[in-house]
């Protein structure tokens, strides 16, 4: 899967203009599934534009109640039947909107709920990477995010890897240590599920991912894909990235 996080980017006339340099270039690459993930107001334009290809897509976040007075919130109920994907947890909604393990754990569970598949972010700081703390605070992460939820709500789960360091920074992990990393999270998976869910949950890499490294993530053994920000807003090289991923998986 190669993931595109538009983040709080594009307007929808941008959104339309962004998806059709995308869509032509993207129809005949097999092997890998393309997930766009645009902001809220332009989810209706986009679930028409893509309607007759294999892309996907996918929100940003979601509220855990169906409907009610939250003021400015998007329901999964609303979502569902548009977007087969929600983002979850990832480190701008815990670090700025001060999401906790606990919140995510309820996203997830009403995401399930009403089929979207969640894309689990998880990401350690550049404090617990030096203190050597990455595997416990990833551990505790995926652990308190997916209470609760049975093997059978686990069959679409796909987990991103976002070390926060890497993430906008232009500084990406290099290959071999996510690939250590993404192996680690999927024991963790193997130890909360099985181990057949856990080989058969995506796990993505993400933060500083581009043109010039994707292919130094999709060849490592447990990398199944991207999550993509600022370089998935720019067409060529979003499209170069996922041909790179085809052939590297395909
Ligand atoms: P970046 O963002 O590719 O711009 O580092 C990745 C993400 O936050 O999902």
């Amino acid at each position: 899967m190669i993931a595109a996080n538009w983040k709080m980017n594009t307007t929808p006339s941008e959104a339309q203009t962004l998806v059709s340099q995308l869509l032509p270039a993207l129809c005949d690459i097999t092997g890998v599934e393309v997930l766009l993930c645009p902001p809220f107001i332009s989810t209706v334009l986009v679930t028409e534009l893509i309607k007759n290809s294999s892309v996907r897509l996918g929100a940003q976040n979601t509220y855990f109640e169906d409907k009610g007075a939250f003021t400015g919130e998007i329901s999964p109920v609303m979502l569902a039947g548009m977007c087969q994907y929600v983002l979850l947890g990832h480190s701008e909604r815990r670090g700025l909107f001060g999401e906790s393990n606990q919140i995510v754990n309820r996203k997830i569970k009403a995401a399930v709920k009403h089929a979207l598949n969640p894309v689990l972010c998880v990401g350690e700081s550049l404090e617990e990477n030096d203190a050597g703390r990455t595997d416990d605070v990833l551990g505790a992460q995926l652990r308190q995010s997916l209470e609760g939820i049975s093997i059978a709500e686990a069959q679409g789960l796909v987990v991103a890897y976002e070390p926060i360091w890497a993430i906008g920074t232009g500084r990406a992990a290099s290959g071999a240590q996510a690939n250590v990393t993404i192996g680690m999270l999927r024991s963790t998976l193997a130890g909360i599920f099985d181990e057949a869910t856990a080989a058969s949950v995506r796990i993505l890499y993400g933060g500083s991912a581009n043109g010039a490294n994707i292919a130094e993530f999709v060849s490592q053994p447990e990398i199944d894909g991207a999550l993509v920000g600022g370089a998935s807003l720019k067409s060529d090289e979003f499209i170069s990235m996922v041909k790179q991923a085809s052939t590297a998986k395909g």
